[in-house]
C-alpha cells in the first residue's frame, strides 16, 4: 500500500473505534457491551481497505469513503457474528478470540448482529456522522445504501450463507454451485465495498458495475483462499472446522495446488475489469498481496 492509502486507514481505524465506543456507550447494557466486542475485534478490515482505495483511484480523498467503508465493516462483522452461532458452523473462536455467542450468550449475539446490520445503514444515511460527511449528498447515499443492501441481503451474502447452509453435508457438488456459494456469501459484500468506494469517488455508473464485478471476483478468489486457510494456517479461528463440519469447499474438489491456480485467474480476471484511466495501481496491488495472506 502507497503511504496516502496507509494514512487513510489508520485515519479509517481511529474513527472507526471511536464511533464503535461512543455509539454503544452503554457499559451496562449486556446489547451494547456485545455489538462493541463483536466491532473491536482484530479483523484486516479488507472491505474497508478496498472502499477507500477504489474512491482514491478516481483522484479523491479517500476519506470520503470512511462512511461506506465502516458501514461495510458492520455487515461484515454482524455476518461473522451470526455465521459462527451453533445453527450455522458452530464456532467457538474468531479473531483469536472467542465468538460472540461465547463471550456473551446466543441471544445476545443474534440481537447484537441485528443492531449492528440495521445501525449500518444508519451510517451510510447520516450526513453528519464523519467530520467530512457534508462530502456525500443525498443521491450518493441512496445510492450507497441500495449497494449496501443489495449485497448484504437475499440477493447477496444471505442468500449465499442459505446456500452454503443446504450444501454442508451432502458430500459433493459441482464447481459451478460452489463459484455461486462462494460468489454469494463472500463476493457479494466485497463487491458491495467496491461498487461503494466507487460511488463514493464520483465515479459513473458503469463504472459501479465494473467495480461490483471486480469485487465479486476478488471474494470468489478471498473465499478460496479462506477454505485452504482453514485447513494451513492458525487464523484466529477453530483449525480445520471446514472439514469436521463437512463443509463444501474448493478443497472438496481440487487440490490446493489447483485451488491457488484458480485463485491467480480470478485475481486477473477481476484486475482486467477496472477502466481505464484511473490511477488503480494501489488496488492492483493490494488484490494481488490478499492471495499470499496467512489469516
Ligand atoms: C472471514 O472474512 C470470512 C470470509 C468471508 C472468508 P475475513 O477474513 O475478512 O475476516 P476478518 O474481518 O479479517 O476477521
Ligand atoms: C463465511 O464463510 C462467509 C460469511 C458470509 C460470514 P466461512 O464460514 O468460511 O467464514 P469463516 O471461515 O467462518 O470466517
Ligand atoms: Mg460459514
Ligand atoms: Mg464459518
Ligand atoms: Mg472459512
Amino acid at each position: 500500500m502507497t503511504r496516502d492509502s496507509t494514512d487513510a486507514m489508520d485515519m479509517f481505524a481511529h474513527v472507526f473505534d471511536n464511533f464503535v465506543a461512543s455509539a454503544w456507550h452503554d457499559r451496562q447494557s449486556k446489547l451494547h457491551n456485545a455489538i462493541r466486542y463483536c466491532l473491536e475485534g482484530d479483523g484486516k478490515r479488507v472491505r474497508a481497505r478496498l472502499a477507500l482505495m477504489v474512491c482514491a483511484s478516481y483522484g479523491q480523498d479517500p476519506r470520503r469513503a470512511l462512511s461506506a467503508g465502516a458501514a461495510v465493516e458492520m455487515v461484515h462483522a454482524y455476518s461473522l457474528a451470526h455465521d459462527d452461532l451453533p445453527c450455522m458452523d458452530n464456532d467457538d473462536y474468531r479473531r483469536g478470540r472467542p465468538s460472540l455467542h461465547k463471550a456473551f450468550d446466543e441471544v445476545t449475539a443474534l440481537l447484537a448482529g441485528d443492531a449492528i446490520l440495521t445501525d449500518a445503514m444508519r451510517v451510510v444515511a447520516d450526513a453528519e456522522f464523519f467530520p467530512d460527511g457534508a462530502f456525500v449528498n443525498d443521491g450518493e447515499k441512496i445510492r450507497l445504501v441500495r449497494e449496501l443492501s443489495l449485497a448484504a441481503g437475499g440477493h447477496g451474502m444471505v442468500l449465499g450463507q442459505d446456500l452454503d447452509m443446504f450444501w454442508t453435508g451432502r458430500g459433493h457438488c459441482d464447481k459451478g454451485t460452489l463459484d455461486r456459494i462462494h460468489k454469494c456469501k463472500t463476493g457479494a459484500l466485497i463487491g458491495g465495498a467496491c461498487a461503494m468506494g466507487a460511488i463514493s469517488g464520483g465515479a459513473p455508473s458503469e463504472h459501479v458495475t465494473r467495480w461490483r464485478r471486480f469485487g465479486v471476483l476478488v471474494g470468489l478468489a478471498f473465499q478460496a483462499i479462506d477454505d485452504i486457510l482453514d485447513i494451513h494456517e492458525m487464523t484466529g479461528k477453530t483449525k480445520g472446522k471446514d472439514h469436521d463440519q463437512g463443509k463444501l469447499t474448493y478443497l472438496s474438489l481440487h487440490g490446493c495446488e489447483e485451488v491457488q491456480s484458480m485463485v491467480h485467474a480470478y485475481t486477473e480476471e477481476a484486475v482486467g475489469l477496472i477502466p481505464a484511466g484511473l490511477d488503480a495501481d494501489v488496488v492492483v496491488s493490494y488484490v494481488r498481496e490478499l492471495i499470499g495472506r496467512k489469516k
